[in-house]
């Protein structure tokens, strides 16, 4: 929750109470003014900060006024009555505020937030893979863009997906843009995964899902990868299980289904943090991006996180507590969706929301 100090010296307190060790002090100090700016016009804007777990942990224990994976910030959106939403996390995170809440200003700090699993899938891809398979399910992953979801049946963070893929009737589902999480997917429901040029060969004529296939349980995945979990390998593990047997480790599920299958719990960001929260063992490994490593660190500061810190999301980097200032002084970067393709999109929301 955001820290609401009288005084920049008695935001530093704070921050320093929260932050000591993670954050160097001078950084922190120059900080606490930034925070205290924040605050004052968020309040004269009547705006409301939302932030993905990913974000810097300045940033992440001082402005937001609710932190969360995908789907927890996704439910806040429906119910903020605050006028303008600033989204701390990426493109299509905002967008999908936006969507849920057009009437109201959705703001990004940064312009450059993007996203290589959103990167990875267009419109008119969805159009070709429904005309190959037709009255299969398409089940997007909210990293998609708005005109991708608004193509899609419905759409899923890494909380629900297994629940939104058991939602539809069907033997098969498209399940859409990354490979790795549809595989994982794949495992968790019993189903195979197969991917569109597999289909094509031997399956069915002209793309389409084959007889055999369509009664089969099976996952059709794209190829699209995180540029961040897909640099965690199975050796990575190993390497640190040998140099500490004791080790906890934790990955997200956009990681390999090899490496998460040499982990000991896999779960969105948000049931990372409470696996961590929950556990007594005294090392953690997280195989997600670096900031939340230190995030969770700042929390618990008994535990040791072992992580391998280079891996930090270039797109979540960009969004910085200079530019959530800029953002609501200068009502930057103002999110927008055209009309058709929110309707749209709205309806995959919606129905990954109905999803318990
Ligand atoms: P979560 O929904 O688990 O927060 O994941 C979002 C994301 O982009 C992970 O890379
Ligand atoms: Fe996209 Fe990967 Fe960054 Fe998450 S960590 S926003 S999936 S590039």
């Amino acid at each position: 929750m955001a820290i609401l100090e009288q005084t920049v010296d008695a935001t530093y307190e704070k921050m320093l109470e929260k932050l000591r060790g993670v954050v160097p002090n001078f950084e922190l100090r120059i900080k606490a003014d930034l925070v205290q700016k924040i605050n004052r016009v968020k309040a004269e804007r009547n705006a409301v900060i939302l932030g993905h777990n990913y974000m810097e942990p300045a940033l992440f224990h001082t402005v937001p006024d609710h932190v969360g994976d995908s789907l927890e910030l996704c439910r806040v959106a429906t119910r903020t009555t605050a006028d303008t939403i600033v989204f701390c996390g990426v493109q299509f995170m905002a967008e999908t505020a936006k969507i849920l809440n057009p009437e109201k200003t959705v703001l990004i700090p940064s312009d450059e937030a993007g996203c290589s699993l959103a990167e990875s899938i267009t419109a008119s891809d969805v159009r070709s893979l429904r005309d190959a398979f037709p009255g299969v399910p398409i089940i997007c992953y909210i990293n998609t863009y708005a005109d991708v979801k608004a193509e899609c049946d419905a759409c899923c963070t890494s909380s629900n997906a297994a629940a939104v893929v058991e939602s539809f009737d069907a033997d098969s589902v498209i399940f859409l843009p990354d490979e790795y999480l549809a595989s994982n997917v794949a495992k968790e429901t019993g189903k195979r995964i197969l991917f569109p040029e597999q289909c094509k060969s031997g399956h069915g004529e002209n793309g389409r899902l084959g007889q055999a296939d369509a009664h089969d349980q099976t996952i059709i995945g794209w190829h699209g990868k995180c540029e961040v979990h897909e640099r965690f390998t199975v050796e990575d593990v190993q390497n640190v299980r040998k140099q500490f047997p004791e080790v906890l480790v934790l990955a997200h599920p956009e990681c390999s289904p090899e490496v998460v299958g040499v982990s000991d719990f896999s779960g969105s960001t948000s049931a990372l943090i409470r696996r961590v929260r929950e556990s007594d063992a005294e090392q953690y490994l997280l195989l997600t991006e670096c900031c939340m490593g230190d995030n969770i660190a700042a929390e618990n500061p008994e535990k040791d996180m072992l992580r391998l810190c280079s891996v930090r999301c270039p797109h979540m980097n960009q969004i910085t507590l200079e530019d959530t200032l800029a953002s609501l002084e200068q009502g930057r970067y103002e999110v927008t969706v055209p009309e058709d393709i929110l309707l749209r999109a709205r309806r995959s929301i919606d129905r990954m929301l109905a999803v318990q």
